[in-house]
């Protein structure tokens, strides 16, 4: 091998790595992953007495927000905080007893149907369930 092939295979090879080094990021945020996300059914929620009445708490239900309410009668309700219309986090309003999205006004009553606003749909309601000192919220069978 002379000294002018030489270089230009070392040229040459560096080119394709530089470009490899630049489309390997882009290729990989471009493509979705292999394995899907594990889809959370049922998470600890909070502990009882945690919340009093007539408050709620945000919680991670898997990857999404969540949100448990303990209702003035004091019954556990809980929802998916995550808006239908352009999924915003959406907050329990003690006063109007309501749940709202502050980005577009949407409302949602404490079954989780829209009351006003753009939300096409309800919130996704979850399952609550007390066992010992802990509140499990799961997805509906
Ligand atoms: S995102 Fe909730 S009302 Fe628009």
């Amino acid at each position: 091998m002379n000294r002018r092939r030489f270089i230009n295979l070392f040229l040459g090879g560096s080119f394709f790595a530089t470009i490899a080094a630049f489309l390997y990021p882009v290729i990989n945020y471009i493509l979705p992953p292999k394995q899907a996300e594990a889809v959370q059914k049922k998470v600890a929620a909070a502990k009882v007495g945690d919340l009093a009445p007539n408050a709620a708490k945000i919680f991670k239900f898997g990857s999404s927000p969540a949100v448990l309410i303990n209702t003035q009668e004091g019954k556990l309700l809980a929802f998916s905080a995550v808006c239908t219309h352009l999924t915003c986090t959406v907050t329990y309003e003690a006063d109007t007893g309501t749940l709202y999205c502050p980005c577009h006004n949407g409302r949602f009553d404490l079954s989780g149907s829209v009351i006003s606003g753009p939300p096409p749909r309800p919130l996704e309601a979850y399952d609550v369930e007390v066992v010992g000192d802990d509140i499990f919220v799961s997805k509906k069978a």
